[in-house]
């Protein structure tokens, strides 16, 4: 390996801000976010459901793990149908997770220890509980209500058949049939999600307008942010035409190039309308897009200067673990955000996808696109995967921009495949008739004490998911302090990486490594990492280098397979 580098097509920001979380300083263009389901966090009252006085209480952890920043998946008013992306309410707490006063604590817990707080917006439907929508159905055919959402007639000499051929995410037909206070058979309603998450319509001004208010309520409240659920399917084509699917396309947004409902050019005024508000406040707000769009640089249009401030790389996240892949999308990805002055982010795990540690050691294709069981093919080994994880974390760390991380990453959490059918409760499970199994199986509460309830999630052992026999194991107490755990390799890296200001840094590769290598410069830190099985050996002056951090145990001059190091050549 040469240190004959090519300069890879990044944009230095403007300002390079002192400290990543120094206040004014665009902070998000480097910040590491943390993800909270709140569901599975921490429970605070037992009843087997996170809560927000549990985030509270658990902040000093998080401030110990060195995030910068956490986003907190929907806590509003909502009857869960969608585990909360189904909302009742815009502007209060449900009752499951507290009160407004909780997360006003929560916030002013978060910031005391310096940790910014983004909450979860779901602007492209609201739940079938909410009161625009009974209002839309009581007020009937042709009324302003109705006009809200994308009511339709049916087609067919009765309107028995739906407005169009349209499929929802999770399964089945989006268009549910409503019945008319005379029990007659009604107008249908647009839902891209479940039956219960009735699409709004954001061509009508009213719309537009509540939800600037509902951006300024949680604004006034000193949120930093939004993450701004299904940002790319906000706007539908006009006339609804039908979609005809290329084959392949998947879930949550697969199919993004053609489809009638992705990836609208009318999203953006959107958002520019909303970057206007955010600008009013002080403290550098952010929106952050979660877009299902490819390819790169058509979803850096999401954040270009007057529009949102991040948006999640999924093409990031769904690159396997191999050299030349991870290569391309890291230049693609600096190149396409850079092109709009954007930083890139960078995300392994979610709340909806299958955890990186399982993900990444499947040995055949997910037919399922997100949610992996029992009877999925190419089961994961599991110490293959969290030895990748490790690996993957790590180089995903060293690169400039932003990252995110999903709760219980830090631990090496896999996916849970073993639930049982019964406990299933992500709607993808029940609209396929089980044959998708969802994303349950990332979304099993922590374990924080080995010895406690619940692996001390809470103190009655109550969970709304079933942990697993093995999750004490894994408990933050288990690997805190404990030299080569995955939490202490996870803090180790944090540290450096605000350290030597990784996150505003600029990347340059390094060529001449063997196959399977990648392998860069970010300011004074060198990062390896080795995506093949073998061993390989590293040449002066690397051999010969400090090593700063290593994902796998490593001797002097050589670097194993499935394992990444930083060095300080
Ligand atoms: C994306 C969210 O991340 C997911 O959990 C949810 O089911 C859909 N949007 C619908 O809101
Ligand atoms: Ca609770």
């Amino acid at each position: 390996m040469t240190t004959e580098a090519h300069e890879a097509s990044t944009t230095t920001p403007a300002q390079t801000p002192a400290h990543p979380t120094a206040p004014g300083s665009e902070w998000w263009r480097s910040a590491v976010i943390y993800q909270i389901y709140p569901r599975s966090f921490a429970d605070a009252n037992g009843d087997g459901i996170g809560d927000l006085p549990g985030m509270t209480a658990r902040i000093p952890a998080l401030a110990d793990l060195g995030v910068d920043a956490i986003w907190l998946s929907p806590f509003m008013p909502s009857p869960q149908k969608d585990a909360g992306y189904d909302v009742a309410d815009y502007t209060d707490v449900d009752p499951l997770f507290g009160t407004l006063d909780d997360l006003d604590d929560l916030v002013t817990s978060a910031h005391r220890h310096h940790i910014r707080v983004i909450i979860d917006l779901v602007p492209n439907h609201t739940s079938d509980r909410h009161r625009w929508f009974r209002e839309a159905l009581a007020a009937g055919a042709g009324s302003p209500e109705r006009a809200r959402y994308i009511f339709r007639d049916g087609r067919g000499p009765n309107g028995d058949e739906a407005p169009n051929n349209w499929e929802s995410v999770f399964g089945g037909p989006a268009w549910t049939r409503t019945t008319d206070p005379d029990g007659a058979p009604g107008q249908w309603y647009l839902h891209l999600f479940d039956s219960s998450q009735p699409d709004l319509d954001w061509r009508n001004p009213w719309v537009r307008e509540q939800f600037r208010g509902i951006l300024r309520f949680w604004l006034d409240r000193g949120v930093d942010g939004f993450r701004v659920d299904v940002a790319h399917g906000m706007v539908k084509a006009e006339g609804l035409p039908d979609h005809h699917p290329a084959p392949g396309g998947g879930s949550m947004g697969g199919d993004e190039a053609t489809a009638p409902f992705w990836a609208q050019d009318g999203v953006h005024e959107i958002y520019r309308d909303w970057h206007g508000i955010l600008t009013e406040y002080d403290g550098d707000r952010v929106l952050c897009a979660e877009a299902w769009v490819t390819p790169l640089p058509r979803l850096a249009r999401w954040v270009r200067p007057d529009e949102m401030q991040q948006a999640f790389n999924f093409e990031y996240l769904e690159t396997p673990w191999d050299a030349a892949a991870l290569r391309r999308v890291v230049d693609e990805s600096l190149a396409a955000f850079g092109a709009v002055g954007a930083p890139s982010t960078w995300v392994l795990s979610n709340h909806d996808v299958v955890r990186h540690a399982s993900r990444l050691a499947l040995t055949a294709e997910n037919p399922q696109g997100h949610g992996i069981g029992p009877l999925s093919p190419g089961q994961p080994v599991r110490e293959l995967g969290l030895r990748r994880a490790r690996a993957a974390t790590a180089l995903m760390l060293a690169l400039p921009g932003g990252a995110y991380l999903y709760q219980g990453e830090e631990l090496g959490l896999p996916e849970v495949i073993e639930l049982p059918d019964d406990a299933r409760q992500d709607p993808t499970w029940f609209r396929t008739g089980g044959e998708r199994y969802g994303r349950d199986g990332c979304r099993v509460p922590l374990p924080w004490e080995a010895d406690s309830p619940a692996a001390g999630f809470n103190d009655t052992g109550a969970s709304w998911l079933p942990q697993p026999a093995d999750w004490p194991e894994l408990a933050r107490d288990r690997q805190d302090g404990v030299d080569g755990s995955t939490l202490e390799l996870y803090k180790h890296a944090l540290r450096l990486r605000a350290g030597h200001r990784l996150g505003t840094g600029d990347l340059v590769w390094l060529e001449g490594g063997a196959e399977g290598i990648i392998a860069f410069r970010n300011g004074d830190v060198t990062v390896i990492a080795n995506t093949g099985e073998g061993t390989v050996s590293l040449p002066e002056p690397f051999a010969g280098a400090e090593l700063l951090l290593a994902s796998a145990p490593v001797e002097p001059g050589v670097l194993p397979g499935d394992s990444t190091v930083w060095l300080r050549v």
